[in-house]
């Protein structure tokens, strides 16, 4: 297994509309356990194929289904996979804070469905659906705006957005002629 270069934003690559994947085989599988490994070392609740410039409908999330993660109750689950779609979503809504690891160090409150269901294939080519709710259903719904070149960012005023992106910009710019 090895550790993924996660893209920044502002970057074009992040907005791409990822591809759906054929059929869950080995080098699938192998970029999903890659992924996870990413992800719990950055660490986060959730990433997406192309975050790591791979353009293709790739999510591994690691979430409860509590309202929180410091809840007593909570139980990550692990989920890998490929094709996720949301075939249902509660009218019920949820507030909550969302980070990206895209995006760091900038959090945002956004308001969302409380419970979603997805259908997806697994790490075993397996089509298979699930209910989440509390972090893990905020997380799956965060992950699967990414396939479609959606950030946390787009989901605020122009304004808050432009804020957010211009401070990312100037923090890459200052760490690459701190490197040269
Ligand atoms: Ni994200």
């Amino acid at each position: 297994m090895s550790l993924l270069p996660i893209l920044i934003a502002p970057d074009r690559r992040l907005k791409a509309i990822s591809e759906p994947v054929a059929a869950v085989e080995a080098d699938v599988a192998r970029l999903m356990d890659n992924m996870l490994e990413t992800m719990l070392a950055a660490p986060g609740l959730g990433l997406s194929a192309v975050q790591v410039g791979i353009a293709r409908r790739i999510v591994v999330a690691r979430a409860p289904d509590t309202p929180t993660q410091s809840d007593p109750d909570a139980a990550p689950r692990t989920l890998m996979m490929a094709n996720p779609e949301i075939v249902w979503a509660s009218d019920e809504t949820a507030l909550m804070e969302e980070g990206c690891l895209s995006l760091p160090d900038q959090y945002a409150d956004l308001e969302r469905p409380a419970e979603v269901t997805v259908r997806y294939l697994d790490r075993g080519g397996e089509q298979v659906e699930t209910k989440a709710t509390g972090v893990l259903a905020r997380c799956l719904q965060h992950e699967l705006d990414h396939l479609d070149g959606v950030l946390l960012v787009d989901r605020l005023s122009p304004v808050r957005r432009n804020i957010i992106l211009r401070k990312l910009a100037k923090a890459k710019k200052f760490k690459q002629s701190d490197a040269a």
